[in-house]
Formats: C-alpha cells, structure tokens, sequence
C-alpha cells in the first residue's frame, strides 16, 4: 500500500481507503463478511475508514467501532458524518444552516457517532451535506473550534453533493476545512476545474469517493439490471440514468490494456492523480479488498492511458433522480 499525506492534518493514510455505506444498508449485506473484509483492509494496509451516522441509523459505525476495538494500539483513522437535521440529501439551495446543522444538533449527533465507534475522538467530523452559502455562519467555525479544544474531534471536513464540486470551492479558500469529500472518477473529472487546485493551495485533503460511479464503472451493468426491494441504486440507476451509464461505461472497455479489469482500470485513474490524499471504494468481501488494494500497488496509469480517459469525462446535472 502506498501512503500519502493527509492535507494540512499530516496523517499518513494508505492512499486506498474504505467506504462504509453498503455494509451499513444495502441490500444483501452481511456482517459476518462486512467483518471479514474490514479485517482484511487493514493488514493489507487500508487505515482511513469512512462512515456515517446515518449509513444503517449508526450500524455502519459500530462496526467500524468494532474494527477500531480491535486496533488500539495501530493508527487507524475514523470519519464520520453528521446527518442534515431535515434529512435532506443533497441539501436544497437557500435553506437556512440554522435549520439543517445547528450548534446543538452537530454537538448531539458527535455524542452519538462517539458512542457508536466506542471511541472519545473522532479524527475527522464531516457535514454529510454542503452548501457554500453556509460559510459565513460565524455559529460553524465556534462549534468546529470548540469540538477540538474539548478534543472530541482531530479534524472537520465537508462532503460535497453528487455533481457539484464547484460548491466547496469557497470553503476550501476560508480556511475552515481540513478535508473535503467529492465524487471523483473517470467519468466524473470537474473537481480537477476548481476544487483540487483550492485544496492544492491551502492544504486541504481530498477524499475521493464513489470511484465506481456506484457500479457502472464495474462494468457488469446492463440495460436490464435491477436491484433487490429497497436497494437505493433502483432510485439512482432510474432507466435515464442506467441506459447512459451503461452506454459510457462500455464506450471505456476498448481501451483496456491485456490483463486489466474495469474496475482496476477506474481505481488507478484515481490514483493517478496526486490531488487526491485518499480514494474510498464501498466493499463488502475480501476480494473486492484484495482487488482494490492490488490497485495501489499496481502504481499510477500511463501517461498515454490517462489521455485517452480524459476523453470520457461525463459532465453531468444533479436531478430529482441523482440525490
Ligand atoms: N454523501 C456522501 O457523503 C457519500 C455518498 C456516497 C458515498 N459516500 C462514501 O463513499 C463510499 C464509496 O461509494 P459507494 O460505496 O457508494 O460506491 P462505489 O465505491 O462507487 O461502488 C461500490 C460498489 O462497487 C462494488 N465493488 C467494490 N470494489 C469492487 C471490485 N474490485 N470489483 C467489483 N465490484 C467492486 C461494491 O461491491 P460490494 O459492496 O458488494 O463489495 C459496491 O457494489 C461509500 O461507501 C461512502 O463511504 C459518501
């Protein structure tokens, strides 16, 4: 594995992280795998993990509480993410912050991840939803500062909506944030415009999430895929979404060099770009971990590989569907 620095913090993380929303609800999740798997991660060298308070309404934090139980001595970094208080994925434009993150709410909901993770700090405190108008509410930066004195948080960071990358762009400049987390992939290439050269500047981490596009860039999705009852990827892949994704990830096989696989292919293309301090792939088995760590030892993509990928660059609009 290899290790990169985490922005301004100084951490060094493995540069493959994990992603911890499927094993907290998708469908077909198993704990007994999820464990395995996590086990995995770290003696292949994965220490940064990211969850959420609201991935399984705390399931997925208590499982990486239990990872984290059995590590004490090894360095390995939580993040987390408090909840919009109006449930409001991704955050609607002109809301007010005081009715989505409010100093006690935020306080409350750090209470809570700590107790699910079974730990007294979390390294790094992210807002699930961002909008950069929030930025000038002085009541953010206080409570920020006050959870660090108190040292129930290391660091803060924001996740960003799907598609908007543009929309942290100002956060980054003010100095407020240690971490932002984006979308980032093959087909989605705009945090490189104006999000990764503010973090460049100011020290700011970047976690890259959702390096498979939530499965297209797998390449096994067709025209007629559908998930179990309940499964979120029926409401994302809506049939507007899934012809098109299927279409752009079969238009990216062609270019595959003998012996690699798409997903190799997509995760080595995050890779490759040095902005990034840490890409975090959604895995639920062990050979999805061994896969994805592989990715990192394989190295950086050609030069001539990433060329003809900067082609396939999809731009894309949030929309009812894209939340
Ligand atoms: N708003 C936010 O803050 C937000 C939103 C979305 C995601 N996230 C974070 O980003 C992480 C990653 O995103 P994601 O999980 O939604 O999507 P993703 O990483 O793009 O895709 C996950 C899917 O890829 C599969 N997979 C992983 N490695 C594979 C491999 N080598 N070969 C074949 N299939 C593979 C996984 O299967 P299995 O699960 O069966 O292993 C899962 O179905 C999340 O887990 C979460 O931590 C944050």
């Amino acid at each position: 594995m290899r290790h990169r620095t985490f922005g301004r913090l100084g951490w060094q993380v493995g540069e493959v992280g994990y992603g911890m929303w499927g094993m907290g609800e998708w469908t077909g999740s198993n704990d007994k795998q999820s464990i395995a798997a996590l086990q995995l991660s770290v003696s292949r060298g994965v220490n940064f993990f990211d969850t959420a308070q609201s991935y399984g309404d705390g399931h997925s934090e208590q499982l990486l509480g239990m990872l984290l139980a059995g590590h004490r001595g090894q360095r390995v970094f939580s993040t987390t993410k408090v909840p919009p208080k109006n449930r409001q994925w991704p955050s609607r434009r002109g809301v007010p912050f005081a009715e989505v993150f409010p100093r006690a709410y935020v306080r409350e909901y750090v209470d809570i991840s700590r107790a699910n993770m079974g730990i007294d700090t979390i390294d790094l405190l992210q807002l699930h939803v961002w909008e950069d108008d929030w930025l000038d509410r002085g009541e953010l930066s206080q409570t920020i500062a006050e959870l660090k004195r108190e040292g129930a948080i290391r660091g803060f960071g924001i996740s960003l909506n799907r598609w908007e990358p543009w929309n942290g762009v100002r956060a980054v400049e003010s100095g407020l944030v240690d971490a932002v987390q984006v979308i980032y992939n093959i087909f989605e290439q705009a945090p490189e415009d104006k999000l990764f050269p503010a973090c460049r500047k100011n020290s700011v981490a970047v976690i890259a999430r959702v390096p498979f596009d939530e499965g297209s860039l797998i390449g096994d999705l067709t025209p007629e895929t559908t998930w179990p009852e309940g499964d979120w990827r029926n409401s994302y892949f809506v049939p507007e979404n899934l012809l098109a994704s299927v279409a752009h990830a079969n238009a990216l096989k062609p270019l595959l060099p003998a012996g690699m696989t798409l997903p190799e292919m997509a995760m080595r293309f995050i890779l490759s770009n040095p902005d990034v301090s840490v890409v975090i792939p959604g895995m639920r088995n062990t050979s999805h971990v061994e896969m994805n760590t592989d990715a990192s030892d394989a190295g950086p993509l050609s030069p001539e590989l990433i060329t003809r990928l900067r082609a396939h660059r999809w731009d894309r609009e949030p929309t009812e569907w894209s939340q």
